[in-house]
Order: structure tokens, then C-alpha cells, then sequence
């Protein structure tokens, strides 16, 4: 219904943060990864749309903003899974094996690097350093940091949240 249109422009929620981020910065485009933040966290992910309405809004480019989108690793520019794994592929992991966890990874989700799951619950993206080098190897799902993983706590991890993820599913669909 009316979700379409909302996919395209700013929803009212979205631009009341923004012009509340707004009405503490110096310039309109000052507050410009905060906004991309706060449509992303409605949508998962900023569409092409949604990039020139957050440009209009902030009275900037739709380049620009596109440059800064694209520099800021956490925005994502295509549709992305319910959760997000984050996975460390920077050397202190690759020494303890992060290429075999990545495959190990990738083969129990039936996914690539940089691929969605089918139920749209996940989306694996292998990523640098995430700051947590003296317990590589390391991941984040969600906003949770798994560190000094190896095949039987990924086995853990990974069940857990599928179920966790099913059960929401499940939920939404009642
Ligand atoms: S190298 Fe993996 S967390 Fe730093």
C-alpha cells in the first residue's frame, strides 16, 4: 500500500532523526552518515532512492553523498539480510585460519562472500580488521563480536541464530 511510496522518499520518522541531527550540526551535509545511518536502520540497506531524497534533504549532491555512502564501509547500497556477519579477513585471522573458517562459513550458509541467504535471514561480508586482533579470528553477527572462533563455535554460533531467525520469521508471518 502506501509502503512503496515510503521506499522512495524519507518517512516522516526518518526525517524528524534527521532534522533532529540536523539542529545540532553547523551544516545540513555536515549530518550526512548520521542520515544514511538512520534510513539504513529503517531499511537494512539505502537504495538509490532513498540516497537522492537523504541529498535533497540535506541540500547536497546525490555524488556526494554517494561518494561518502561509498567510503563508509557499514552503509550498504543493495538489499542485505535480516542480520549481517561481518567477517575478519586482515592478517592477525588469516594467520589463525580465517580462510578456512570463511569456507567453513560460506558452505554451512549456502552463500558466498557478499551474498544473502535465501530466507533473507543472513549476509556474509568479509571485512578488515575489526579491532579485535589479540582474539582473532574474529566476526561480528548483528552487533555481537565473536571472537577466537574456530569450526566448533561458529557451529554454535550459527544453528542459534538460525533458529533465533526462524522463530521471528514465524512470528512476523502470523
Ligand atoms: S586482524 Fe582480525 S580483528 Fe584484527
Amino acid at each position: 500500500m502506501g509502503k512503496d511510496n515510503d521506499m522512495r522518499g524519507l518517512s516522516e520518522l526518518e526525517i524528524n532523526e534527521i532534522n533532529a541531527e540536523i539542529a545540532h550540526a553547523p551544516y545540513r551535509s555536515s549530518v550526512a552518515i548520521e542520515a544514511l545511518k538512520i534510513v539504513q536502520k529503517q531499511r537494512r540497506w539505502v537504495s538509490d532512492d532513498s540516497l537522492v531524497a537523504i541529498a535533497e534533504h540535506l541540500e547536497m549532491s546525490a555524488e556526494e553523498l554517494e561518494g561518502i555512502a561509498t567510503f563508509y564501509n557499514h552503509i550498504y547500497r543493495h538489499p542485505v539480510g535480516e542480520k549481517i556477519i561481518l567477517f575478519c579477513n586482515s592478517v592477525s585471522c588469516w594467520i589463525r585460519d580465517s580462510d578456512g573458517l570463511e569456507a567453513h562459513i560460506c558452505s554451512r550458509l549456502g552463500v558466498g562472500p557478499g551474498e544473502t541467504t535465501p530466507d533473507d535471514a543472513y549476509t556474509f561480508i568479509p571485512v578488515p580488521c575489526l579491532g579485535a586482533c589479540d582474539r582473532a579470528p574474529v566476526m561480528m553477527v548483528g552487533d555481537d563480536l565473536h571472537q577466537d572462533l574456530d569450526q566448533d563455535k561458529i557451529d554454535g554460533i550459527l544453528p542459534a541464530l538460525a533458529n533465533e531467525s526462524l522463530v521471528n520469521r514465524g512470528d512476523d508471518q502470523r
